[in-house]
This record gives structure tokens, sequence and C-alpha cells, in this order.
């Protein structure tokens, strides 16, 4: 959601933020702002709507100038509509502040400090906190006390950035949203960002604090940087890790998109997790994670992270025989559900970040069970606040529509279900991911071939996906892919279940998506005919041999499941995710940032 970025040191403060701001970019935004200090301590806000570069025109020469301190954000908007005026950062009293996430109670507060005679100058949520500290420094308290005391009067998950003009220092604070702060000790700088990725070359050192813990960015300070409980004390409670990541992942190289150039990783990755996994040294994850004796597994997830837990469900189920049950994360954690002692929480997540998500693994440690993840960002806060973590190992995920992740979601299932007893020989698994790989290589070399499927429908009106068994979380995360980046609508449905209600909506406007595996087979295909007999358009991803899924297809192609067994899943996934690609091509979308969308969630 929203980006933020803070950076406190040597000059050219304002090239640095904007910098860290354009790396975020991927994560979605709608507005963009920065405010610096000049050497006379005046403040200095330039904010506009839109992209980034707006922005930067709007700045011109200004960026040159030597800053010693800036704080950045680019918006997501959640209160007040995209505009300047709402754009961050906010200025009050020589105090500037950022923010991302979301105030639930702004609406009381706000009221109160109207009836005050606080002036707003915006819609925002935000900006209520702005108000409360301006007003209590008004008052002659310091500022860090004015952050601690009116920080514990919001409610909801936030992280705010601070620039105090008087001082030039910059303070952070967050809680259940993503906050890192870096320190590059030969340059004397100190940065904060909502994302280590901004940080990239900047920060050698990273520190991740925990919830209610104070980040004081201070050049008067020999430290640089240092955390404060909310009583004022020094802090310990945060973790430091050195910055591992380059920026080398974020060029697209010779593909049009991060999304293309993400799914064509995918054969390379699964090739990686297999050799760190079975070879190297994820083998200790593993074996720690074999000591666990789960009663049942409580999945949580959202979106498409959501459809990989199902997929792994299928999997702990089939070969484990443990019970799970895969949860929406945002309904679990209102659902009051029923936690049992032997239960482990296992989530699912490429960021690590998402809200609901985390409150979902927050609602399991309060019912006293273990918890387990399945995520892509070593550091992040699900990572650090789970007792078990298998990292999936995708690399960094620019495009906001996941693809590498699913697959790396799923077969990290795969290999957790393994670790726990499947009664598969290692080499025999092993094989079979290798297996995998090779078949999505070819699958991706023929690609052109669902291109031109793409060309074909990209017009109708309206999709069903529809697959059964393992290919029913496919057909949903399928229609998710086609609906967030070629803008139509799409569902995701099981085979049987279109004739319930929603076969309603076939005529020769709709087109079915047929899921088809050796699996269930002649089932699925009578499914196809009762849509190909109401004149829905079908295009059948399936067996490549198999004269009736051909018969039946106005647009056909064909997979090689030979093998493949319980991956297949993942397999049939990969054509579904060049075919909405294409289509949101011959659409004209925008594919690798979506409208309206973020890449990752950090508000319920
Ligand atoms: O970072 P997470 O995996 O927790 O994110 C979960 C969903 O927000 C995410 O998968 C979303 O559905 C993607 N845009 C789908 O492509």
């Amino acid at each position: 959601m929203c980006g933020i970025v803070g950076h406190l040191g040597s000059s050219h403060s304002i090239d640095l933020v904007l910098e860290g701001l354009k790396r975020l970019e991927y994560r979605g935004y709608d507005s963009a702002g920065i405010s610096f200090n000049k050497q006379s301590g005046a403040l200095e806000i330039y904010k506009k709507q839109g992209k980034l570069s707006n922005l930067v025109d709007f700045l011109g020469d200004i960026k040159e100038f030597n800053a010693l301190s800036c704080i950045g954000h680019t918006r997501w908007a959640t209160h007040g509509e995209v505009s300047d005026a709402n754009s961050h950062p906010h200025t009050d009293g020589g105090i500037s502040i950022v923010h991302n996430g979301i105030i639930e109670n702004a609406e009381d507060l706000r009221t109160e400090l109207v009836a005050h005679g606080y002036k707003f100058q915006s819609q925002t949520d935000s900006e209520v906190f702005l108000a409360l500290l301006s007003t209590t420094v008004a008052k002659g308290t310091p500022l860090q006390e004015a952050i601690t005391s009116n920080f514990s009067k919001l409610d909801g998950n936030s992280a705010f950035v601070i620039l105090d003009s008087k001082t030039s220092d910059i303070w952070a604070i967050k809680k259940g949203a993503p906050l890192v702060c870096g320190l590059h000790e030969v340059n004397s700088d100190a940065l904060v960002s909502s994302d280590p990725y901004a940080l990239v070359g900047f920060a050698d050192k990273l520190y991740f604090p925990q919830d209610n813990v104070l980040c004081h960015l201070s050049a008067g300070n020999k430290n640089l940087i240092n955390f404060y409980e909310m009583d004022g004390t020094k802090s310990d409670r945060y973790m430091s890790k050195k910055q591992e990541m380059s920026l080398e992942v974020s060029d697209k190289g010779s593909f049009d998109h991060f999304m293309l150039k993400e799914i064509y990783e995918q054969p390379g990755l699964i090739r990686a997790l297999t050799k760190y996994y079975f070879d190297g040294e994820g083998q200790e994850t593993l074996n720690n994670i074999s000591k666990l004796k789960p009663g049942r597994f409580l999945i949580n997830a959202c979106g498409t992270a959501n459809y990989a837990g199902l997929v792994v469900k299928d999997y702990i189920e089939k070969f484990n025989k443990i019970p799970c049950q895969v949860d929406l994360a945002s309904e679990f954690r209102y659902r009051n559900p029923l936690i049992l002692k032997d239960d482990i929480g296992l989530f699912v997540s490429q960021s690590g970040e998402t809200a609901d998500t985390l409150a979902a693994q927050n609602l399991c440690k309060q019912g006293g069970i273990k918890t387990l993840s399945i995520v892509n960002v070593e550091g992040s806060t699900l990572y650090r606040d789970c007792d078990y973590n298998l990292l999936i190992r995708a690399g960094i995920e620019i495009g906001v529509a996941s693809t590498k992740a699913f697959t790396q979601q799923a077969l990290t299932g795969r290999l957790l279900s393994h670790a726990l007893g499947d009664g598969v020989d290692k080499k025999s698994l092993k094989d079979k991911f290798n297996l995998l790989a090779t078949r999505i290589d070819e699958l991706l070399s023929r690609a052109e071939e669902l291109k031109s499927i793409a060309e074909s429908i990209h017009h109708f009106k309206g999709f069903f996906y529809t697959g059964r068994g393992a290919l029913y979380p496919v057909a949903l995360e399928g229609a998710l892919k086609l609906k967030e980046i070629a803008y139509v609508h799409a569902e995701g449905y099981a085979s049987g279940e279109l004739k319930h209600g929603p076969i309603a909506l076939i005529d020769e406007e709709m087109v079915n998506v047929a899921l088809v595996a050796p699996e269930l087979l002649d089932k699925t295909i009578s499914n196809v005919e009762e849509i190909k007999a109401r004149k829905g358009n079908i295009v059948v991803i399936g067996p490549q041999n198999d004269a009736n899924s051909k018969r039946v297809a106005d647009y056909f192609f064909g997979l090689n499941y030979e093998g493949l067994g319980e991956l297949s899943a993942v397999y049939c996934n990969v054509a579904n995710q060049i075919l909405a690609y294409y289509m949101a091509r011959f659409k004209g979308t925008d594919i690798d940032k979506p409208r309206n969308l973020a890449k990752s969630v950090t508000v319920e």
C-alpha cells in the first residue's frame, strides 16, 4: 500500500528519497510527496496526485537542493479522494508526517479536535495524528513524548514517519504495519522505510522494530539510530540483519513486463527450491518442522496466497491425513474460530505484511498454538512473528499480480507435507519437482498458442474458470488473475457447481475456461458439455492427447501431465498465467500496476 522513505545524513537527501520512492512504485499508489528542511529550519513540502514523475517535474531544480533530512510518501487512498491536498506529507507547527495504514477512530478524534478549534487541511485520517502531535507540542510537551502519548490513542494498524524541522531529526513508530530502519555506517546515513527494497545500496544494516518501539534517526547522536520504549527507556525490541538484497532483480531485462519475467522465472526458481530443500541448507529447516505433531492445520491467507493454501490443504490431507481448514484471513479473524490445543496455524503470504493474515496469526498466537509461515520475504512481520518459517525463495515479486509466488507457495506446502512424513521417498519427489520445472519450460516455449487464444477471446463479456479436485483452486486463481490485470469479470467455480445457479449466465458472449486433468476427466467433460449446449465458448486447457477434451473445445491448449501427479495443479496454473497476461495485453491495461490494486495490502 502506501510507500514510505525517510533519510537523514550526508547531503542529497531529496534525491535519495525520490529514488527510494521510485523503487516502491511497484506496490501501487495514486499520489506522491516529500518534505525536507531548509538550512534556515523552514520546512518545505511538495506533493502531487498521480505518478511520481508528476512530483519530480513539479520539484524541478529543487531536487538538487542539499537537504539534511527528507521524508517521502506514495499514497494509496483510503480516507479522502485522490488529490494534492490529501497527499502526504501533512504538516503543522514545524512537524511533518507521512503515514501508512488506517486510523480507525479518526472520525471521533477529528470531531474532538475540531471542537477545540483545530483547522484540518485534508480529509485524511493521517492528519488527525498530526493534529494531535502539533497541539500537544504547542503546549510545551517534547516531541518524543507527544508521539508516544498520542500514538497510543489510535486504533488500527499504522506506521508513521515524522520529520521535526527544529532538529532535522526523523522519528518513526508502527503498530501492525511494516517499518524498517537502515544504516550506512561509512556514509553516516540513517534511513527508514516501509520496505527494505527501497534501502538497497543506501544501507548495509537493517533494523526491524517491533510494534510500539519508537525509532529516532538523529544527526546529533553518535549511534544515528536509537530505539525507545513508549515510556522513554531504551529498547532492544528490534531485529537487525545485513542488507542482502540486490537491485539487479528489479530489472525487466528483455521482457515487456515484470509479470511476464516473473512467469518465466518459475522453472529456475523451482530448481533452486528443489536444491535448497532437498540438498542444501533447507534440509535443516525441514528437519525441525518434521518434529511438529499437528492435530490440525488452520491455514490462513488472502487472495492468491489463499488459493495456494487450498493446494497445500490438498497435499496435507492426501499425504499426511492431517485435517486442514483453509480460511480467508479477513473472515477468520472475526468469526470466533475454534482453536484447539493441537492445532498449528499455517499462514501463506508473499509479502508477510498482509494485515488480515497478520491478524489471523496473532489470533492463533493468543489462542496458545504454534504458528508456521510459508512466506517469501525474510524478515517480514509474519516471518518474525511465527514460531517456524518456510521460505518460498521466489525473490522479489514486482508485478502486482502474483505468479511465481503462487507456484513456490504451493511447492513449499508440498515440502511441508513431505517433512511431516508423506511416505514418499526423497529421490522420487525431487525428480518430480525437476520434471515440473522441465514441463513448465516446455509450456512456456508454446506461449504463442495461448497468445492466439487470448486474441480470439479477449472481447467476450465474461469468463468462468472451472476445475475439479486439485484444479478447483487453480480455477479460482485463474479467474483472479484475469480480473486483476485484464479488468474483465471472471469467476472461478468447481466444475460441478455451475449448474447450481451460474449456468443461467451462459450465452454466446460467455467463455468457459475449463481446466481438465486426467483425474475425473469424464465428469469434467460432461460439465463442459452443459456449457457448450448453452452456446458458451469453450477453452479447454487439458491433457494433450485426450480426444474428448479436444472435441468439446472451441480453443484447446494441451498439457503433458504425465508423471506430475499432485504437482499438476501448479503446472496447469502457469497456462492460466500466460492466458491472463496476453488477454491483458490485448485489452491494453497497465499489467504490472493494475488500477486500484496495491502489491501488499497492509490495511484491513
Ligand atoms: O503478500 P500476500 O501473499 O499476503 O498477499 C495476499 C494477496 O493480497 C495477494 O495474493 C493478491 O491477491 C495478489 N494481487 C493476487 O495476484
